[in-house]
């Protein structure tokens, strides 16, 4: 969502830099980009709809600059094109902007009876045109940045270049993600780390309500009038990161890894025992529900992750939407965990549910991918995965490796509240090792997902159902295809069909049936058998291997059988690959699903 990109620096090749942090921004999703640069003490403004090839073609690369700043832009307020991208500029302001002004249009409204006249649809050009008329009366910038945030109302990271100020720019955030990199004789601002780690890996993050000023080398930043002490901290690369290591898709290559990252999240809290787990995570046996909030995939990962908590950990689960939590009245226990699930740790949402679980005072635990990020700064405690960097904009192995932990967690307050049988620690511990394997015979059947896909590609509509832990990975996998395939799909509660939604299953309607929790696995097939009788094209995917008549499905998936808490994460593996082979067989952007961006941190 939105990519911001700034240099200040000795060098002049400040356009290629912006360029460069753009093409490293690309995943959060953009449907337009643009650049501003100071050249001979004038702005140029470049932007263009659509790809950034479009803008590249319009620019020359090698133009003398040594300060400026960039933008992808995710459309909010108007629609993708030209005249609403950024960067805007008004007076003598130029800026760019990731977040959403609630507020602007009665600042709009009052600024055009002041004479101001806007040309985009923005929320940025009027936040844009309201720094411009505050400089009018006060000409210190950082005085109009503040009184500015006294007006403005919801969420912004913004960089900004002032006319009469050429070799600074001036930053202000609060709910979204903005950091500084910190080079030698040169200054980046970015949204994300990785749009400037081939320049510098030292970083400042800033925090809600931070403003500052930046030149190529100083770096001020102040909050509330006063001038901030700040840590400068060190970002681990992993060269890793941008190679596709041969795979076609970003995607493929992190489903792939997901083996590994199940060790890596598993193997900080067991190895031949469960003494890691016992010392190095804290004691969840004092709560008496826990309450898991977030959004998109990762509220996936909780409804699985609830499953387990319920079952092994005998504590009530109840998971949330973190936008609908947010606005309503949460009911929360004082005794009660809040748990926020987020890959990216920017989830505007999930911050914002955070933050209310706080205020309401119950502890909270961040499980969380990216270091250093805003939910995990704000969380009580945090439990990092460690599925690394996502690149592709669907979520595969960070998904896993939050399912992962929740069982982990799980099995932690089982082994403290004195549930679980040694023979099944045995069992589980077993289970843990074996897991890769067993995901590496899964991903070598390419073979096999790509029969599926090439019957399932042509159709419009695909349910997949399930119940309990399979429904909650029937909902996983029916949103991996909708979002990289754009086939629309749903996923139900096996059960709730003859509720209604059976009326629509009618001859060769896929139906994928998840079928590998024993305790309801006679249930789910007969509603399996009861949509294959209405003509019902299905694939069922089971962990069981003599059980159902071959002329009640038309094709059936077996997948290895594992310890129950640790098989969801077999389970999704042939789901992601379903998903992927379909978006491919239909030529879709795999790793950047149009409209969709990898970091959501506008609610
Ligand atoms: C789907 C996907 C999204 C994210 C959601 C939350 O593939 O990636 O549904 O899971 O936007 O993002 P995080 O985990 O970064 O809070």
């Amino acid at each position: 969502m939105c990519g911001i990109i700034g240099y200040v620096g000795k060098n002049n090749n400040c356009v290629r830099v912006l360029i460069d942090g753009l093409e490293k921004l690309e995943y959060r999703g953009y449907d337009s980009a643009g650049i501003a640069y100071f050249n001979d003490g004038k702005i140029n403004i470049f932007k263009e709809n659509g790809k950034l090839e479009n803008l590249k073609n319009k620019i020359d690369l090698s133009s003398s600059s040594n300060i400026g700043i960039g933008h992808t832009r995710w459309a909010t307020h108007g629609k993708p094109k030209k005249e609403n991208s950024h960067p805007h500029q008004v007076g003598k302001f130029t800026i760019v902007h990731n977040g959403i002004i609630e507020n602007y249009g009665e600042i709009k409204t009052d600024l055009e009876k002041k004479g101001y006249v806007f040309k985009s649809n923005t929320d940025t050009e009027v936040l844009c045109a309201l720094f411009d008329y505050l400089y009018k009366s006060c000409k210190d910038v950082l005085k109009v940045i503040k009184k500015a945030s006294e007006i403005i109302k919801g969420s912004y990271a913004v960089g900004i270049l002032c006319d009469d100020k050429k070799d600074k720019i001036y930053v202000i955030k609060n709910k979204s993600p903005l950091i500084i990199g910190v080079g030698k004789d040169e200054n980046f601002i970015a949204s994300d780390v990785p749009a400037i780690l081939d320049k510098t890996n030292y970083y400042i993050s800033l925090e809600d309500n931070d403003y500052g000023v930046i030149t190529k080398d100083e770096i001020k930043i102040y909050n509330n009038e006063k001038l901030k002490n700040y840590d400068v901290e060190k970002f681990e690369f992993d060269a890793d990161l941008m190679d596709k290591k041969g795979y076609q898709h970003y995607m493929l290559k992190e489903i792939h890894e997901q083996p590994d990252v199940f060790k890596k999240t598993v193997n900080d809290y067991v190895n031949t025992s469960l003494d890691g787990l016992i010392k190095k995570m804290p004691d969840f046996t004092k709560y008496n529900k826990i309450r898991i909030v977030a959004c998109g995939s990762a509220t996936h990962a909780a409804l699985v992750g609830k499953q387990m908590l319920e079952e092994y950990g005998n504590v009530k689960t109840d998971v949330e939407t973190a936008s609908e939590f947010r606005y309503s009245k949460p009911f929360l226990n004082k005794d009660e965990l809040v748990i926020v699930i987020s890959q990216s740790g920017e989830t505007a949402d999930t911050l914002e549910a955070l933050k209310l679980a706080k205020d309401n005072g119950n502890d909270t635990l961040g499980i969380i991918n990216s270091k250093g990020s805003s939910i995990a700064r704000c969380a009580d405690m945090v439990l990092y995965t460690k599925a690394g960097k996502e690149i592709a904009v669907a979520t595969t192995k960070a998904y896993s490796a939050q399912v992962a932990m929740l069982s982990l967690i799980a099995l932690n307050l089982s082994y403290k509240k004195d549930l679980i049988s040694t023979h099944e620690i045995k069992e589980i511990l077993n289970s843990i090792r074996t897991l890769p394997s067993q995901m590496q015979e899964l991903l070598s059947n390419e073979g096999e997902y790509k029969t599926i896909a090439e019957k399932l590609a042509s159709h419009n509509d695909i349910f997949f159902i399930g119940r309990k832990v399979d429904y909650a990975l029937a909902q996983e996998g029916s949103l991996k295809l909708k979002e990289i395939s754009y086939t629309h799909s749903d996923a139900y509660a096996a059960g709730e069909l003859k509720h209604g939604t059976i009326s629509l299953i009618d001859e060769k309607t896929p139906v994928i049936a998840i079928v590998t929790d024993e305790s309801v696995a006679a249930k789910t097939i007969s509603n399996m058998i009861e949509v294959k009788s209405r003509g019902a094209d299905v694939l069922y995917i089971t962990n069981r291997l003599d059980d159902v008549e071959d002329g009640l499905y038309d094709k059936k998936l077996v997948i290895p059988l594992t310890h129950k808490l640790f098989q969801p994460l077999l389970t999704i593996i042939p789901l992601q690959m379903i998903a992927y082979e379909v978006a491919k067989i239909k030529g879709c952007n795999i790793d950047k699903p149009k409209n969709l961006a990898k970091s959501v941190t506008v609610e």
